[in-house]
């Protein structure tokens, strides 16, 4: 029988989706279950968006475009992406993809070599498809602790220590999956002054949860003196306008620009043409729908770290972006004889009927910081009240029958 290459055989997942399979299997046989695994806007994209789509169907734009994409996205995007982070952006320097998730593969294989030992320093926990593709590219994953006593930013000392002559790319992502923390722009500061030291060493921003910034403005390293030239920005239409389907993201950096569109044309051939013009429309439209959703989420967010703070053996940091609450959950575990958050998040879904991810799914635990599972609390009010009403039930009830 023919085999699968070694790469693929060890090729990771995002587990968000494995557990999704476990709710839908669960919700088949009749379970009622409340889910707080996915993480995409609950709304529908706004109606100015999906009409734009419609037209640039009739009017026959739905050939391949560019590898780049379409003029009008890449100079909509680099004035978008620009004036939020106080850049001049240039649209030659702005790739349109398939949603901003292929950008983190094609960083990587920009900037690394396969077998050589180069390194790629990225955030723990992290979104997941960071390690699992510095490792499918063949480059050395070396994970950097985010700590709860810094509200989920990681230590610019620490940041130091983990950079050798091997690291080739630094990558960072604020607003923060899966733990809504951000980085100030003290933070930001403190980390490109290291940076500042090694010249050499890419960094790439994922800024995906950008304009759901909560606390204060957004901040990008991109725009702090010496790093625009050095950083891929990495934003786009998925989380802003609920267009997670639609797949557009977009990337911007002067000097790999043109390397990107090789592997777009490698890979995709271009974004869709279709989502393109719907994305143009999203950026240069009104606004108004995006603010609203981002002033729900807002809401949510309150109400949700609000109750978990309430739940016994629960604290919760408020996170200041994105639309997750990562709360430590050691003392839960303990209470109900969970040995730790996965014990805890599988308990939690077939007894309670509450589904979250466990801190494992991004990552490997961080030694001294305890257990965290993730809520994405894109989940109506209702919801987000009666399924942390049903985790405090199954804490106090299992805490009684293990004492
Ligand atoms: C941190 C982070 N980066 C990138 C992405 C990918 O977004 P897109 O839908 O634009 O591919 C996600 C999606 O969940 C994410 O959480």
């Amino acid at each position: 029988m023919p085999t699968v290459s070694q790469r693929t055989a060890e090729l990771g997942t995002e587990n968000a989706f494995v557990v999704l399979a476990e709710v839908n299997a669960l919700a088949r046989q009749g379970k009622d279950i409340i889910s707080f695994c996915i993480g995409q806007p609950d709304f529908h994209t706004p109606v100015n968006i999906q009409d734009a789509a419609v037209k640039a169907i009739r009017d026959g734009r739905h050939g391949y475009t560019p590898s780049a994409g379409i003029n009008e996205l890449r100079e909509a995007a680099a004035q978008y992406m620009g004036s939020m982070r106080g850049l001049k952006i240039a649209a030659d320097d702005v790739v349109i993809g398939g949603g901003a998730k292929p950008f983190i593969a094609y960083t990587i294989l920009t900037t690394t070599d396969a077998g050589k030992g180069d390194e790629v320093i990225y955030p723990n926990p992290g979104f997941p498809i960071y390690e699992s593709q510095i490792l499918a590219c063949g480059a050395v994953p070396v994970p950097l602790a985010l700590r709860e006593s810094r509200n989920f930013a990681f230590d610019p000392a620490e940041l130091e220590t983990r950079i050798t002559p091997r690291t080739k790319l630094l990558i960072l992502n604020s607003p923060h999956n899966p733990t809504g923390g951000i980085l100030t722009k003290r933070d930001l500061e403190d980390i490109a002054a290291v940076m500042r030291k090694h010249p050499d060493i890419w960094i790439y921003a994922d800024e995906i949860y950008s304009r759901l910034c909560y606390e204060g403005e957004f901040s990008s390293i991109a725009s702090l003196p010496g790093m625009y030239e050095r950083t891929i920005i990495s934003d786009g239409a998925s989380k802003t306008w609920a267009m997670t389907g639609w797949r557009i993201g977009f990337a911007s950096n002067p000097i790999l620009a043109p390397q990107f569109i090789r592997w777009v044309t490698n890979t995709d051939s271009c974004a869709s043409h279709i989502s393109q013009w719907a994305a143009v429309e999203a950026i240069n439209g009104p606004q108004t729908d995006a603010e609203a959703m981002r002033k729900s989420f807002l809401s949510r967010r309150d109400l949700i770290v609000g109750l978990l703070n309430k739940v016994p053996g629960v604290t919760c940091k408020t996170p200041g972006g994105a639309f997750y609450a990562w709360p430590n959950i050691t003392a839960a575990c303990q209470m109900i004889g969970a040995k730790d958050s996965e014990e805890f998040r599988k308990r939690l879904l077939n007894e309670a009927g509450v589904a979250v991810l466990a801190d494992i799914h991004f990552g490997s635990r961080v030694a001294g910081e305890g257990q965290h599972i993730r809520f994405s609390y894109v989940a109506s009010n209702q919801a987000i009240e009666a399924g942390v009403a049903r985790m405090a039930q199954f804490i106090t009830a299992n805490a009684r029958r293990a004492a």
